[in-house]
């Protein structure tokens, strides 16, 4: 099974400048790619603390990372609960934390996840197999308007209304390619994208309804800011175009350099009080990988990386 290439490595641990000595949280270890890199660089004297809600990925990131022994802590989390794991390990704040979001290439590799329409495999989607709606329970049993508007909002799928309509005559569905063979017939051939699987539009949607992607991002990333000491810095990667923009407005927010008042996005974490900036923006625009690295990770194609530092906020702040 292919390993999973670590995105936007050099670029993360420029933005994020780990020191000897600090501690650091890899909020979606993965793999352990990049926990490993800047397990490398906080030694000696540092402490990591890396969570992924998927436990499969913590085995694996358990067995990458076992040459440093007690400088690592791996804990069975959603990033949600990220402050909560914090105060558990007796720690209050942290030098920096990375997000690399989305799935791995671990995940996508197997069709038993059933996250890739190349291979088939069960209707499951679940980053953590311990929740109980799957992929399958959505496809089979919600409404087909329901259906309509996570392909709409979450896969941007112009064909969204043909698409559900074709799921819900062909139910019920079990594997990954009847779902692709079920979407691709259902967009006109003359319409299917050129450089993408017609199907590749509903999966994405599929899998951040399951695994309630944005919500999550958009609830995490004002605490997530919270736990960060002061000048600690944060790096978020991000894989779409929805994603990316939950960050530069919860940034922009955090930062209070938000142009135009709050938007969809921020609307939830914009209180109109919050008397000082949080943050300071460390990209004015997303870092982008270079050329050579999407065509040695194909997966790199669609990375951003935004970043940004705690500014020292007063106690009443
Ligand atoms: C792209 S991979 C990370 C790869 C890692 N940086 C590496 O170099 O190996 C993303 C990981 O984040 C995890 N993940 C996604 N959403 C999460 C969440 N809300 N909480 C915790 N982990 C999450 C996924 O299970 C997956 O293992």
């Amino acid at each position: 099974m292919a390993t999973h290439i670590p995105v936007l490595l050099e670029e993360t641990l420029v933005l994020l400048a780990p020191r000897p000595g600090g501690i650091y949280v890899d909020a979606t270890v993965g793999g352990g790619g990049h926990a490993e890199a800047i397990l490398e660089r906080i030694a000696p004297g540092g402490r990591l603390i890396g969570l992924d809600r998927d436990a499969e990925a913590l085995a694996a990131a358990q067995q990458r990372l076992a040459r440093f022994g007690p400088a690592v802590v791996l804990v069975h989390a959603n990033y949600t609960r990220l402050r909560e794991v914090l105060r558990a390990q007796g720690v209050e704040a942290v030098d920096g934390i990375v997000m690399d979001l989305g799935i791995s290439s671990l995940q996508l590799n197997d069709p038993a996840r059933g996250f890739s329409f190349q291979t088939p495999g069960p209707l499951d989607m679940r980053m953590d197999r311990s929740q109980p709606q799957t992929a399958a329970d959505l496809i089979n049993r919600f409404p087909e308007d329901e259906v309509r508007r996570i392909l709409r909002e979450y896969g941007e799928e112009r064909w969204a209304a043909r698409i559900a309509r074709a799921i819900v005559r062909a139910r019920p569905l079990h594997t990954t390619t009847d779902l692709a063979d079920v979407v691709a017939r259902a967009i006109p051939r003359r319409h299917w994208p050129r450089r993408i699987h017609p199907a590749t539009r509903t999966f994405q949607a599929l899998r951040i309804a399951v695994n309630h992607e944005l919500d999550d991002l958009e609830q995490a990333l004002p605490d997530v800011v919270e736990g960060l000491g002061d000048g600690g810095r944060l790096c978020v990667i991000t894989f779409h175009s929805l994603e990316d923009r939950t960050a530069k407005h919860t940034f922009l927010c955090l930062s209070r350099e938000y142009p135009s008042g709050p938007g969809p996005s921020t609307r939830k974490i914009w209180t109109g009080t919050m008397p000082a900036p949080r943050v300071r923006v460390l990209t004015r625009r997303p870092v982008v990988p270079a050329e050579e690295d999407i065509a040695r990770n194909p997966r790199a194609r669609s990375a951003k990386l935004r970043a940004v530092e705690r500014v020292r906020v007063e106690p009443n702040g």
